[in-house]
């Protein structure tokens, strides 16, 4: 065991470098009597939040736009959530986003201003401008440059460890009954890419873990995240017995520029792209966004990806190029040559240097997975079912998404719930129960590759699901281990361990669900009745 910092201290240690874990560190290293120690797999800068273009939404009295209220906001979440949030978590997000906001100014985040206040954009399912955004569309590394700022000076003062390049490879527990607490995380060095399984294994000892890891967008062939986003907390929190619930909600964000035209590279275009006027065509010029949701380009992203898997599926059928085009040309034809590289240069940049001059020609796209809306289940405090283990950010089943999240809420939701994690941390030792189904699987013996999990799940548990496919995967799933011979060479490999797990507890959620709902999307359960219920799991040895 590393010598443990003060005992007279309460020992937290942060797991993750997205915006909810840089700002959990940050806030608790400020603490008194709080000893944090900020683990993440990778460098501080390698997160999904580094990568948000579009922005974070926040109605403050800094710049609203006429007869926009804290009220819409809370409405436009529901509504996109399909009426599966829970109603307090986005009640109390979205009037805590004036003061997140005003704590991020104070810390020096350079938000884009118009006439003393913010400038403010559209996306999907907004019903108005109110999403804030830095240098046009690099709003999260915009957040992340001035949280690393912090994080590396409370370091640089002694108040914070920081510990790079480090895999957690599990959670201690004071015992393997439900109910026992964590007790501390052990940690592996971890190669490229985050994934580990060289290297000393050394235990960390913790009164308190916040797991801040992010999504496991990797589950899936096309994808807006970065390689690291392998489900690793949501696989940590399950293998401690924490509960888990709405597993099956997983966002496909509509506009991927399409890798089989980048050369696979992946590049998101920003929804506020749209929030424009950039209209979706399909290969024979054609908008069908009209035909599908009254707000047509701007609906709700579940709807906008659908209406883009269904559109390349008819036009195959029909024999034409099964291709969907972002069309900014009218954005630039109506706005002049120049606005586009004004209000995004960075994707302007981009897409030029993949090839693409989007002022004259429209950009294939695709839909890709984003976002997880499910994850390990919290209280309002971030608090897990686990005593002493909190989750925060995307890792985080707040409720606040429901069963599609509301685009640019998941910067902010970082954000607010990483302060109530930390403002709660006192309480460490309780943990709330939350009902759930015991499931164990089995390990397979054939070993797997995180392109074979990404091949299954994205065939089988995409934008459009259905029984018998998702019964296949999960026997595909039951075969495989990512235990030792999936790499040969480096043992054990933890992202692929994740990614196995993950995909798993996907599967199993997306065949329970037998409707259709926000994102969860089955063909042979279109019209079923919208079911409310929540679907939670825990590891079956762990239930009482
Ligand atoms: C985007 O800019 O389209 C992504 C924003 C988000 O996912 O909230």
């Amino acid at each position: 065991m590393t010598p443990a910092v003060s005992p007279a201290k309460l020992r937290v240690v942060v797991v993750g470098s997205g915006i909810a874990g840089l700002y959990a560190a940050a806030l608790a290293a400020r603490r008194p009597a709080t000893a944090v120690t900020l683990v993440t797999k990778g460098a501080l800068e390698q997160s999904n939040t580094w990568h948000a273009q579009g922005g974070i939404t926040a109605v403050t009295d800094q710049g609203r736009a006429a007869g926009d209220s804290v009220a819409a906001h809370v409405a436009d979440t529901l509504r996109a959530g399909a009426g599966m949030n829970d109603g307090a978590a986005v009640r109390l997000l979205c009037a805590a986003a004036g003061r997140e906001i005003a704590t991020l100014d104070r810390w020096g985040v350079p938000f884009d201003r118009t006439g003393g206040g913010y400038a403010l954009g559209l996306e999907g399912a907004h019903s108005a401008p109110r999403i804030l955004h830095i240098g046009g569309d690099r709003t999260g590394a915009g957040i992340a440059a001035a949280l690393i700022g912090q994080v590396r000076d409370l370091a640089g003062a002694g108040q914070l460890q920081l510990r790079e390049h480090t895999a957690v490879s599990g959670l201690l527990r004071s015992g393997s009954r439900a109910g026992a607490g964590v007790t501390g995380v052990r940690l592996q060095p971890a190669g490229t890419g985050g994934s580990s399984g060289a290297g000393t294994v050394e235990e960390l000892p913790a009164d308190v873990v916040v797991l801040a890891t992010g999504g496991a967008g990797q589950l899936f062939e096309a994808t807006t995240n970065p390689a690291g986003a392998t489900g690793d907390g949501v696989a940590l929190a399950w293998e401690a017995g924490a509960v888990l619930s709405d597993l099956e909600f997983i966002q496909f964000h509509p506009t991927l520029l399409d890798p089989a035209a980048t050369g696979g590279q992946s590049f998101m275009v920003s929804e506020a792209v749209r929030g424009e006027g950039a209209l979706l065509v399909d290969s024979a010029g054609g908008r069908f966004m009209p035909g599908s949701h009254p707000d047509a380009e701007l609906a709700p992203r579940d709807v906008v990806s659908r209406a883009i898997h269904r559109r390349q599926r008819e036009l195959a059928q029909q024999g034409l190029e099964p291709v969907v085009y972002l069309d900014a040309t009218v954005v630039a034809a109506a706005k002049g040559e120049q606005f586009l590289s004004r209000r995004f240069p960075m994707i302007d940049a981009t897409v030029r240097a993949l090839g693409f001059d989007w002022t004259r020609q429209p950009l294939p796209v695709v839909p890709a997975s984003h976002y997880w809306m499910g994850g390990v289940r919290t209280d309002l405090d971030a608090r897990t079912s686990v005593p002493g283990l909190f989750a925060v950010g995307e890792v985080a089943c707040t409720g606040v998404h429901g069963a599609n999240r509301l685009a640019s809420n998941s910067l902010l939701e970082g954000l607010v719930f990483a302060r109530r994690a930390v403002e709660a941390l006192d309480g460490y030792r309780t943990a709330p129960a939350f009902a759930a189904q015991p499931l164990a699987f089995d390990e397979g013996d054939t070993a797997c590759t995180a392109a074979g999990i990404q091949a299954l799940m994205t065939s089988a548990a995409g934008v459009a699901r259905d029984g018998a496919g998702l019964e296949l995967a999960a026997k595909q799933l039951a075969e495989w281990t990512a235990g030792p011979g999936a790499t040969p060479d480096a043992g054990p490999d933890n992202d692929t361990a994740a990614l196995l797990t993950v995909a798993r507890l996907v599967a199993a959620a997306a065949a329970a669900r037998r409707n259709s709902v926000g994102a969860h999307y089955r063909t042979d359960f279109e019209q079923a009745p919208a079911g409310r219920g929540h679907l939670s799991f825990v590891k079956e040895q762990d239930q009482p």
